[in-house]
């Protein structure tokens, strides 16, 4: 069911975003050579609690099913995922080298409204890492702008990923096609799914109070990917580097509005 939110109800995903920013700029603070992906993560809790919100990944069990306790629950506030690992990348004792390029997600609850979003950074700061991960981080950036700039009343769904996938072509870079953006609201995930390529269906139009999570996956090499044995880790199975950026946005008659941003 696609749901549109009133002003009142993207105000309360305003503060949501604006924890998930405020999370992902102290982690580009934080990171450095040597930091375990586990400390991020700590960090990133530690700020999600303070600022009034819960982590929406803790406990995650996919549709709206949330349980702590259960062994295969998500077990982090973030994910991190690490050079050829694209999402979903579990936070632990790895400690990160200068170089790898770094993608980290968060996802807050305000009040009972979702945030959700995402940037790769380089550990050791823009200029660390080779000239490839560079563009590739860069051009995943410019695809998730572009993609949000589609995002507008009356234009298509499928124009979201049209942006997002020429960004791609253009550069050279493959697309991740198994994995979407989505509707967001008091749901993390909610309908419809938001391809980061054109499907050619002119299924939906875009109107205003429609809430997306915009994410776009990118990879130096093939598109094909896999899970590894810990369930959650999606990789590239020719382990080329991939890059992700993810905004919440909430369409408005004047157009789209980034809500993940401080
Ligand atoms: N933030 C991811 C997304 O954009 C979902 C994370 S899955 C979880 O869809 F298990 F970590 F919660
Ligand atoms: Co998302």
């Amino acid at each position: 069911m696609i749901t549109r939110k009133s002003r009142a109800e993207i105000a309360k995903m305003r503060s949501a975003g604006r924890i998930v920013a405020e999370v992902l700029a102290l982690v580009e603070e934080s990171l450095r050579p040597g930091i375990s992906t586990a400390e991020l993560d700590a960090l990133a809790e530690r700020h999600i609690r303070a600022a009034g919100g819960t982590p929406s990944f803790l406990g995650y069990l996919g549709g709206r099913k949330y349980d702590v306790t259960n062994p295969h629950a998500y077990k982090a506030s973030t994910c991190i995922s690490i050079d050829h690992e694209i999402v979903h990348g579990i936070p632990g004792d790895r400690e990160i080298k200068a170089g790898a390029v770094v993608s980290v997600d968060v996802g807050a609850i305000y009040d009972g409204w979702h945030g959700d979003g995402a940037r790769t950074f380089i550990c050791g700061g823009p200029e660390a890492g080779t000239a490839a991960a560079r563009q590739l981080v860069e051009s995943t950036r410019l695809a998730t702008m572009a993609g949000i700039a589609a995002a507008r009343p009356g234009a298509h769904l499928d124009d979201i990923g049209t942006a997002v996938e020429a960004v791609a072509r253009e550069r050279g870079f493959g697309v991740v096609r198994g994995y979407t953006g989505h509707g967001i609201g008091t749901d993390m995930h909610e309908d419809p799914s938001v391809p980061n390529y054109r499907t050619g269906r002119r299924t939906m139009k875009l109107e205003p109070g429609l809430c997306l999570a915009i994410e776009p996956m990118f990879m130096l090499g093939h598109e094909e990917t896999a899970v590894m044995p810990d369930g959650w880790t999606v990789v590239t199975v020719d382990r080329s580097l991939a890059a992700h950026f993810e905004h919440t946005i909430a369409i408005t008659a004047d157009g789209p509005e980034i809500l993940t941003r401080v």
